[in-house]
């Protein structure tokens, strides 16, 4: 079987992070090699760029904004997601290249189409499959709040993380083969199980 690459989507709070044991978990039962890896952040230099993007005193425009997670991307994509992929290890990524239309391209409103094709030039890897981790914008903020201090997006208005919302799901509608929804919203058992069989259909594939 070829290595899969698996990539996690969703607003802040949207359970994505919770579930990647529950992924994990299923590999190793599978004997299957992994590594589990994030955006921004998962090479050395995303490292900084993450400790940058995320600080609430950064003051830069959205288009630099874009820019620093193109940089991160096509890092770690070089560094960690192409050589592990090669190798046989499945790849889990914890964002990738969806987070970039619906953050910058819904939440601070730059063109959508720019951005893909800016990601088009940098000839990025496919996911095999994309988990969008979804529940309205108020239950999830109300979530991140209770985890105690906020970063520079988690701060950002209501309004903001509604069009970065709405543009994840319209993401899913055009590529329906590639984005399976998870209803956050629903008790954890269930959306674990979700998850569990959206990750098995990759074992037959
Ligand atoms: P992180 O703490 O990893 O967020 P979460 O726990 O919700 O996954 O922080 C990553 C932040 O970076 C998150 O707010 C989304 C944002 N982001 C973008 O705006 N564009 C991108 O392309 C990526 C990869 C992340």
């Amino acid at each position: 079987m070829k290595a899969k690459f698996i990539t996690l989507e969703g607003i802040e709070g949207s359970g994505k992070t919770s579930s990647l044991k529950s992924i994990t978990d299923l590999l190793d039962k599978k004997n299957i090699s992994y590594i589990v890896t994030r955006e921004p952040g998962g090479s050395s230099i995303g490292k900084e760029l993450r400790a940058i993007l995320l600080d609430p005193d950064t003051e830069i425009s959205p288009e630099v904004e874009l820019m620093l997670m193109l940089s991160d991307r096509k890092d770690h994509v070089e560094k960690i997601i192409l050589p592990n992929l090669e190798k046989g290890n499945w790849v889990v990524s914890d964002r990738f290249m969806d987070s970039s239309i619906a953050y910058q391209g819904g939440g601070r409103q730059l063109d959508k189409k720019l951005i893909i094709s800016l990601t088009d030039y940098l000839n990025l890897p496919q996911p095999d499959l994309t988990l969008l981790f979804d529940l309205p914008v108020e239950i999830s903020l109300s979530r991140v709040k209770a985890r105690g201090e906020l970063d520079r997006f988690e701060k950002e208005e209501l309004e903001f993380h509604k069009r970065i919302r709405n543009t994840y799901l319209d993401l899913a509608k055009n590529n329906s083969n590639r984005i399976k929804i998870i209803d956050s919203s629903k008790k954890i058992e269930s959306m674990l199980n979700n998850v569990k069989q959206a990750i098995e259909k990759l074992f037959s594939e």
